[in-house]
Formats: structure tokens, C-alpha cells, sequence
């Protein structure tokens, strides 16, 4: 009552701008949107696919200090359970857990029906889970490519598919997409991947200006190099662009999560609008020569970030 009264009070007063745990964006006069999201988010549901490691486990760290309900998919059940414990300490709703291999054909389909069995309404979808496989395409495995084809793609739009139906009719929601720098760079020896990046950034570009002024908004999270597991299990944790001082995945989920909730089209972690402006002006070889080499293998050195 003391913390209400003191906001109607300081906020017109102070004019500016505040962001905590638990609250939407305070704005200028906007004391009254601030109580009401805070008791709102409560009974909002995110689904997050990838939420138990690197960018999609900070995403789901900040929904849940946003006390939000939570759905999280991925393959490992016991990684989920630990981060279900997590997630609930840091004050989230519930959290249900969906242990799924998004790679395989119908899972997708599976998740949104488990979902709907259970009576959830997603609000917020999260399609953050990808992987990456490294190589020359000439030698790689082509069950893997497929495999990572169907997980950064098939499912992605799937999930983007159903859940927005969903969304729509219940006049509102929010997508967040994981694309990458790669999106804007053909990137040999993760041609596949970089590919399918490619096909994220288009492919909710379009469907973001298909939906404008409609109640559901679709932003892209562009991330350069993170320092996550994406590479060693992508098997290029000795190239450049994995020791030299990758971003912190807690700074670009903040950065994602913060343009989801304005409904921005992209989110661009620092450093990435360079590689963008650059990548839009050169031609498409001499883009994908440079971006060779940052995925040249390397010896390891010292990074400020770099895992043992
Ligand atoms: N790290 C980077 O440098 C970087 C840069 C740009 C974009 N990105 C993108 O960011 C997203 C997250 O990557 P990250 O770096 O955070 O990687 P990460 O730490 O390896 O996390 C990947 C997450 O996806 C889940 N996952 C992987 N394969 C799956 C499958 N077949 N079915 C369901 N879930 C699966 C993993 O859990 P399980 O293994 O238990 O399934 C894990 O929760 C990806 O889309 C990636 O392309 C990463």
C-alpha cells in the first residue's frame, strides 16, 4: 500500500523510465500499468523451447523473476527438472515440463497437444532451441543436417503455426525467434546451419509485417558468438569465433527478452549491427570469405570468456 501510494505520488513527478523483477516497464504516468501487468503476468503462460542450457535458460531465468507461468521443452528430463527447481526459486508460476525430441518428425505437433491436454494457454512461445553442425559440406553427415534441418525449421514453424492460431483468438501474444548473425552471412562449414538462420530471419520478418496491427507481435533475437554449449556440441569449440570472447548469454537474453516485451521486430546484442551493416553491403561471397574465418579452427588461448 506504502510502495503504491508512494509510486502514484514520485512517478508523474520523476518522469522517467524503471525496470524490475516482477514489473513491466514503468512509464511516465503509468503507475496504474505497472501494478496491473505485475498481477496479469501471473496468470501468463511462456513456453520455451530450450530452456535448460545457454540463451534459452537466461530467457527463462527472466520469466520467471517476471513470475510468469512456465512451459519448457528440450530432450533431457533431468536437465529440466533441475531447471524447473531453479526457475520456481527465482519466483516463476508453475512450471510444467515437456521432455521432447524436436528433431524428430510430429513432435512439435505432440508438444502444442500436450499443452492443449493440459489446458494451457501459451501467451508468450519462445522458439530458442537450434543446434549446429560443423564441417565441410562435403564431408558432413547428412542424418545430422536433416535432423538440425527439422529442429531449427520444421519445428519452429510448427510451433510458430499452432500457437499463433491460438494467440489470435485469444486477441493477444508474443513470439520470440532465435535467429543469428549467421542469418545474414552464408557461413562456410556451417552452411546448413547458417542456412536454416537465414530462413528464421525471413521467415518472421514476413510473418512479423503480416501480423502488424493485429494483437501478436513476432520479434527476432539476433545473436553474434555466445558463450554457450552450441559449440562444443556442434564440435567447433576451437575456432575463432568460440574463444574469441563470445558474449555472455545472459546479456543477450536481457536484450531478446526486452525487444520481446515492446514487440520489436529484432533484437540486436552489442556488436551485431556492425556485422549486419556490413553483411547487407558487401556481395554474398565475400561476406561468406569473411565469415570463414571466424569459424577457422584455432588454437586455444586465453579469453576472458572461454570455457576450460
Ligand atoms: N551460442 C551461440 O553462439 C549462438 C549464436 C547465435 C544464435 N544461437 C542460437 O541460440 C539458440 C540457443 O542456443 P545456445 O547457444 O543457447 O545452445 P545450448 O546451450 O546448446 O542450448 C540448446 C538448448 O536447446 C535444446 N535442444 C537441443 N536440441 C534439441 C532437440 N533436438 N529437441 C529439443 N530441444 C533441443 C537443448 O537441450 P537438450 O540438449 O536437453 O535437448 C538446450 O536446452 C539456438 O537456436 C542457436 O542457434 C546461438
Amino acid at each position: 500500500m506504502f510502495f503504491y501510494l508512494a509510486c502514484m505520488i514520485c512517478m508523474p513527478v520523476l518522469n522517467y523510465k524503471i525496470n524490475m523483477p516482477g514489473y513491466n516497464r514503468i512509464y511516465p504516468h503509468g503507475v496504474q500499468i505497472c501494478i496491473k501487468n505485475t498481477m496479469k503476468q501471473q496468470d501468463k503462460t511462456v513456453l520455451i523451447t530450450g530452456a535448460s542450457s545457454g540463451i534459452g535458460l537466461e530467457l527463462a531465468r527472466l520469466f520467471a523473476q517476471n513470475r510468469f507461468n512456465m512451459v519448457i521443452v528440450a530432450r533431457h528430463s533431468e536437465h529440466l527438472q533441475k531447471t524447473a527447481e531453479e526457475l520456481r526459486a527465482l519466483g516463476s508460476g508453475t512450471v510444467t515440463i515437456i521432455s521432447k525430441d524436436l528433431s524428430l518428425p510430429g513432435s512439435a505437433r505432440d508438444v502444442y497437444n500436450e499443452t492443449t491436454r493440459q489446458g494451457i494457454r501459451v501467451n508468450i512461445l519462445v522458439n530458442d532451441a537450434g543446434v549446429g553442425t560443423y564441417g565441410l559440406f562435403t564431408e558432413t553427415d547428412l542424418e545430422k543436417e536433416l535432423a538440425l534441418i527439422h529442429l531449427n525449421i520444421v519445428s519452429l514453424v510448427t510451433l510458430t503455426k499452432l500457437y499463433l492460431k491460438d494467440m489470435l483468438a485469444s486477441k493477444g501474444g508474443r513470439i520470440l525467434q532465435l535467429a543469428s548473425v549467421a542469418a545474414y552471412q552464408p557461413t562456410p562449414r556451417l552452411a546448413v546451419y547458417a542456412a536454416t538462420k537465414a530462413f528464421i530471419l525471413s521467415f518472421s520478418d514476413a510473418l512479423g509485417t503480416e501480423l502488424e496491427g493485429s494483437p501478436v507481435t513476432v520479434t527476432t533475437l539476433i545473436p553474434n558468438a555466445t558463450d554457450t554449449d552450441f559449440f562444443r556440441k556442434a564440435g567447433m569449440e576451437h575456432t575463432k569465433a568460440a574463444l574469441n570472447d563470445p558474449e555472455d548469454p545472459a546479456v543477450v537474453a536481457r536484450v531478446g527478452y526486452e525487444a520481446l516485451m515492446k514487440g520489436d521486430a529484432h533484437a540486436l546484442p552489442p556488436g551485431v549491427k556492425k556485422e549486419v551493416v556490413k553483411s547487407s553491403v558487401l556481395p554474398n561471397r565475400v561476406v561468406a570469405r569473411q565469415a570463414e574465418k571466424q569459424v577457422q579452427e584455432e588454437e586455444p588461448r586465453k579469453s576472458k570468456k572461454a570455457k576450460s
